[in-house]
């Protein structure tokens, strides 16, 4: 019964990553709707500051911020989840044309539109399915809207530099693009980060196994999920948490047509979650043609939440 819904596009990727010296999953396959569900409990345990950081960033600047989507534009978001945070915008926002939020997580993001339109009856919410580390078609009615983009959540610290330069670069290319509001997590003592990405309840734990879940359910593999534990790493240089699920023994798994033999403590690269400092920050959006108008932080520095304009020259 499985073989009849097998997610080609997800089996042949990590039947390539997981061939790798260091095997690796990418963060895009912990988003089906359980693994969207996860990361809502993820950002309301103690141990995980960046999202009310950044939420009370928001809050804070809401009237400034939506104010940079000219009247009848659009607010263009990537990776927008369950839109939480968005909605400090959106209430702030009543001259707003249209909202886009773009994701891959087909059911949950169908979903909070739904939310979203009987919460805000007079915007136009417009959802777009899509994969940010490609190209993604804008809604017709939307392409000649000014437009101002929305990445919040540091999910830019997911990509590697390369990958995020190329996003930005996509995002500086929409047309009639005035601005982008880009939230990044700052470089902080480890225990902190390591706390926020090994939380004491194991819901950290839960979505980073989950995507092995997402194998055996989609991909026809049989990862037994006691045999892994998620560990979360602190590297310096670049800095950045890495997650991994390690093999707790020496195993061999079933993936489609392939066995992929683990030794005793190998372990799977899920995500790496990068932290900035301003100037890191200023470089990565300055390599994508933007320049930093503004860098709104909380108290401690723990969060940054900058806004870009096209940089002219
Ligand atoms: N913006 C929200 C959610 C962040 S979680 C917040 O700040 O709290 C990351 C979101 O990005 C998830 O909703 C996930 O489904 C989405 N996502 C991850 N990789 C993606 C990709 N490659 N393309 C599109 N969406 C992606
Ligand atoms: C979505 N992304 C920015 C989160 C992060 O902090 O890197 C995902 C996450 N992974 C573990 N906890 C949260």
């Amino acid at each position: 019964m499985k073989d009849m819904c097998v997610n080609s596009e997800l089996l042949a990727d990590a039947r390539e990553t997981l061939r790798r010296p260091q095997k690796a999953l990418s963060p895009k396959w912990f988003y089906d709707r359980r693994g969207s569900e996860l990361f809502e409990e993820i950002t309301e345990l103690p141990e995980y500051y960046p999202t009310r950081t950044e939420a009370a960033i928001l809050k804070e600047n809401a009237a400034r911020l939506a104010g940079l989507v000219p009247r009848g534009g659009a607010l263009v978001e990537l990776g927008s989840g369950a839109s939480v945070k968005t909605r400090t915008l959106l209430g702030a926002g009543e001259h707003f044309g249209a909202y886009v939020p773009i994701d891959i997580s087909e059911d949950f993001l169908l979903s909070t539109a739904d939310d979203l339109r009987a919460r805000y009856p007079g915007l136009a919410i417009r959802p777009v399915v899509g994969d940010f580390t490609g190209s993604v078609n804008l809604p017709d009615d939307v392409i000649t809207l000014s437009k101002i983009g929305f990445f919040p959540g540091s999910t830019i610290g997911n990509l590697d530099p390369l990958e995020a330069v190329a996003l930005l670069a996509r995002a500086r290319a929409w047309p009639a693009v005035e601005g982008f509001i880009l939230g990044a997590d700052l470089v902080k003592p480890a225990p902190d980060l390591i706390a926020a990405y090994d939380d004491a309840a194991g819901v950290t734990a839960a979505f980073n196994l989950n995507v092995l879940n997402r194998l055996n359910d989609e991909a026809q593999a049989n990862f037994d999920l006691s045999e892994f534990r998620h560990e979360a790493r602190w590297c310096e240089d670049p800095a950045r948490i890495e997650m991994h699920l390690v093999s707790e023994r020496a195993q061999t798994v079933r993936l489609g047509e392939d066995v992929i033999t683990f030794r005793e403590g190998e372990s799977i690269h899920t995500e790496s979650c990068r932290k900035y400092t301003a100037e890191t920050l200023e470089a990565l959006a300055a390599a994508a043609g933007w320049r930093v108008e503004e860098m709104l932080t909380d108290d401690a520095a723990r969060f940054a939440v900058a806004v870009l304009r096209p940089d002219a020259g």
